[in-house]
């Protein structure tokens, strides 16, 4: 199934429902790993509403991607608790050594860099995530490490 057709009988399922643009959504990304520009036109003609207000709801919540996630996606807190314990510092080493900034995907497709606001994990931060394990005390030297183990 093409990606349009997808959507329509996603759509076709919340017929009816208030407020069914978000969980439409989330279930693309699920399914397609990001949301590709190609949904908008055809989510705001199923939907009945405009272009931009699909496109605002999409880059409004940062969990959506527009593009395919690399093979390891590193989250980075940038929430106050992490702020305060050297998050920022954390996120230029990471952008240093990645060659990419918050929001990009490395050449290669080897690492996603995002930033995340709270992981619940704040007395022990500054917090991060490697694909699905959340990180505390993250120094450059041990995110170093841990981007090492999770691209080989
Ligand atoms: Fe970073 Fe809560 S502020 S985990």
């Amino acid at each position: 199934t093409s990606v349009a057709e997808r959507v329509r009988a996603l759509v076709a399922a919340h017929r009816g429902d208030r407020g069914a643009l978000l969980p439409i959504l989330h279930r693309i990304q699920a399914e397609f790993g990001y949301v590709d520009s190609e949904v908008v036109p055809v989510l705001a003609a199923e939907l009945n509403i405009s272009r931009a207000d699909v496109h605002g709801v999409i880059t409004f919540y940062t969990d959506f991607r527009s593009e395919p996630a690399g093979r390891t996606v590193l989250k980075l807190c940038r929430a106050e608790a992490c702020q305060s314990v050297g998050a920022e510092r954390l996120v230029a080493h990471a952008e240093q050594v990645l060659g990419i900034k918050v929001g990009q995907t490395t050449g290669d497709g080897s690492v996603t860099l995002e930033q995340v606001f709270c992981l619940g994990n704040c007395a022990l931060g500054p917090a991060g995530q490697l694909n699905e394990r959340v990180q505390g005390r993250l120094t450059p030297g041990r995110l170093d490490a841990l981007l090492t183990e999770a691209v080989n």
